[in-house]
């Protein structure tokens, strides 16, 4: 290759002449300040990371994150260890063991369908095997067993959208002109929705797949509107660390760096100077729960629009799972916050229809200030060779059966039906927070998680393994939910839960003595290892809690998902 020397040579004629002619010298010099800038810049951008890093988080909550970062990391090295990968290697393997034979039905009595049946199955047999399907051992949510989950709005109600369903099967929004009804339906699904949460005038919004899909385009649109109207490359966003986590998947997906802020004790709201303090040059959404998943709790959302509006910057409020309630907390005599389009720095919320608003699962919405937000959550195709192309959202295609299904549900229940449902729902869950706080037999071992306003009541314990309690419920055949950091159980209350919730109350008041009768067994005995034998949440989350590195749960985790695919 006679031109390979060629580079080289240049280079040592260039090096040469740098140190001879005036021209070399400019060139060494153009080099030189070349360096120096790119190191400048290098340097600048060190020490804006370190100034933001520093003003974020302190010296101290700096030193913290180093120390977390370095156990996790030197634990995750551990965790790799020879000896140490393949013991729990062979634990994760055997917990994902477990978990199929409890998800995944087998023996020689069950029928699998593997492949397409070479000759489709008569009507009949269909029916008969969806019936078998449905009747599937399970949880009892029909008897109010199961936390949140689902969200049922009566039969009545879901008489109605089945009929709704079966009118709309085939359509499709994507195409509007063979679908005109689906295109109404969708339009007044959205106006209803904005007027509960009263939009100001030109305020927009979409209809999505659920909750998830609402804030993952809040986000997006977030993002794409800093990028092109402040050019911001590496986009950062502030949340409550007690949202939900689709922001953090938004942020996983969407490349949006994520600061958590934390939510402490007594009122588990989000900590509001310390929001201010992690804003910088890069941010471009702020958030906050009305109220959030884990707690119940409602964020300081007035806080956060002042800060908001000062700093010209995007606010979402998520009030997926407040959906019908929480807007209609003061028409059903019950305290409320201020949440909504009111307060000037709100500029998003995303509402769940298929949460208390009792559409059926699939139905979200994502609701916005003006049309100058709502534009850059838009996918746009011009030039596609299938045409022009444009869509709302995530999904292409999308049922209209199910607009169909939603639009029935809110007509059907109305302002009225919907107060109804708030002041049976809100209810049942003070009944369950006033035991909790009143009863003797409650009140010295369990604590009620802030103050909550809505259908969520989270507890926790000071004296009790509270994963033990929620084990012990699930014996009882409830399904409440485990959380943790800090350890703690919620009830999500529903419509079936409000039948059901003096059942549950009894049963927490036997479970919570039993628990503390085996401790105190324990106790007497000596100090040892806790009882042989425990619940499924005490020794996850027993166990998860505990660890620097939760590369494990993230292993356990993936086999759980596996396992859904199991047939
Ligand atoms: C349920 C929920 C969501 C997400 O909703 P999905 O419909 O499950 O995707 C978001 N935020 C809060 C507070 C929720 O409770
Ligand atoms: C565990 O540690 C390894 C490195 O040691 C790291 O790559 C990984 O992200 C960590 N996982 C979790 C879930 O913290
Ligand atoms: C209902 O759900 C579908 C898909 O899940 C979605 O495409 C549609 O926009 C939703 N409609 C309403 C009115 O919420």
């Amino acid at each position: 290759m006679p031109g390979s020397s060629r580079l080289p040579v240049s280079l040592r004629e260039t090096f040469n002449a740098r140190k001879s002619s005036p021209r070399g010298q400019l060139v060494a010099l153009n080099i030189d300040v070349l360096r120096n800038i790119i190191f400048i810049l290098f340097l600048l951008r060190w020490t804006r990371k370190l100034f933001y890093q520093l003003k974020g988080r302190g010296i101290i909550g700096s030193l913290v994150d180093i120390y977390t970062y370095s156990r996790r990391t030197l634990y995750g090295i551990f965790l790799r260890l020879p000896g140490v990968r393949t013991k729990v290697e062979a634990q994760v393997a055997e917990s994902i063991l477990k978990l199929q034979s409890k998800l995944v039905p087998q023996g020689p009595g069950v029928e699998r369908t593997l492949t397409l049946p070479a000759q489709g199955w008569s009507t009949e047999a269909v029916q008969k095997a969806l019936a078998d399907l449905e009747a599937m051992e399970h949880t009892r949510w029909e008897d109010g067993r199961v936390s949140g989950a689902v969200y049922h709005g009566g039969d009545e109600l879901l008489k109605l959208q089945t009929e709704a369903f079966g009118k709309f099967t085939v359509s499709n929004p994507i195409h509007p002109d063979v679908f005109p009804g689906v295109r109404k339906m969708e339009a007044e699904v959205v106006s209803m929705v904005l007027s509960l949460f009263n939009g100001p005038e030109g305020a927009v919004g979409v209809s999505t797949s659920g909750g998830t899909e609402s804030i993952l385009m809040a986000c997006l649109s977030a993002r794409n509107k800093a990028y092109h109207e402040r050019g911001i490359t590496e986009p950062e966003m502030i949340l409550p660390e007690t949202a939900h986590t689709a922001f953090r998947k938004a942020g996983e997906y969407f490349k949006i760096k994520v600061h958590l802020v934390a939510c402490k004790a007594p009122q588990y709201k989000v900590h509001l100077p310390s929001v201010s303090r992690l804003i910088t040059p890069n941010t471009v959404l702020l958030v906050g729960s009305a109220p959030n998943f884990p707690h119940g709790i409602i964020d300081d959302i007035s806080g956060l629009s002042r800060i908001a509006h000062k700093k010209k910057l995007p606010l979402h409020v998520d009030c997926c799972l407040g959906s019908f309630l929480v807007p209609l907390l003061a028409k059903a005599g019950f305290e409320s916050e201020s949440f909504d389009f009111r307060l000037k720095g709100v500029t998003s919320i995303s509402c769940d229809t298929h949460k208390y608003g009792f559409a059926p699962k699939g139905n979200s919405t994502v609701l916005y200030r003006s049309d100058a937000f709502r534009k850059f959550q838009y996918f746009i195709s011009p030039d596609w060779s299938g045409g022009v192309y444009a869509s709302p959202s995530i999904a292409g295609s999308r049922p209209g059966a199910l607009i169909a299904g939603c639009w029935a549900s809110l007509v059907k229940q109305g302002e009225s039906g919907y107060i109804d449902a708030c002041h049976k729902i809100v209810g049942a869950m003070k009944k369950i927070e006033s035991a909790i706080r009143e009863k003797p037999e409650l009140s010295s071992d369990l604590k009620i998680v802030g103050r909550p306003l809505v259908s969520v009541v989270a507890f926790l314990s000071n004296t009790l393994d509270i994963y033990d309690i929620a084990d012990g419920m699930s014996e009882r055949g409830w399904h409440l939910n485990a959380l943790q950091s800090p350890p703690a159980i919620h009830v999500a209350v529903t419509l079936p839960i409000v039948a059901a919730v003096d059942g549950l109350i009894a049963d927490l008041v036997e479970v919570t003595e039993e628990v503390k009768e085996r401790e105190r067994r324990r106790v007497a005995e000596g100090k040892g290892a806790k009882g042989a034998v425990r619940g499924d949440a005490a020794a996850l989350y027993g166990v998860a809690g505990s660890l620097p590195n939760k590369s494990v749960v993230v292993d356990l985790a993936k086999g759980f998902l596996d396992t859904l695919y199991k047939a």
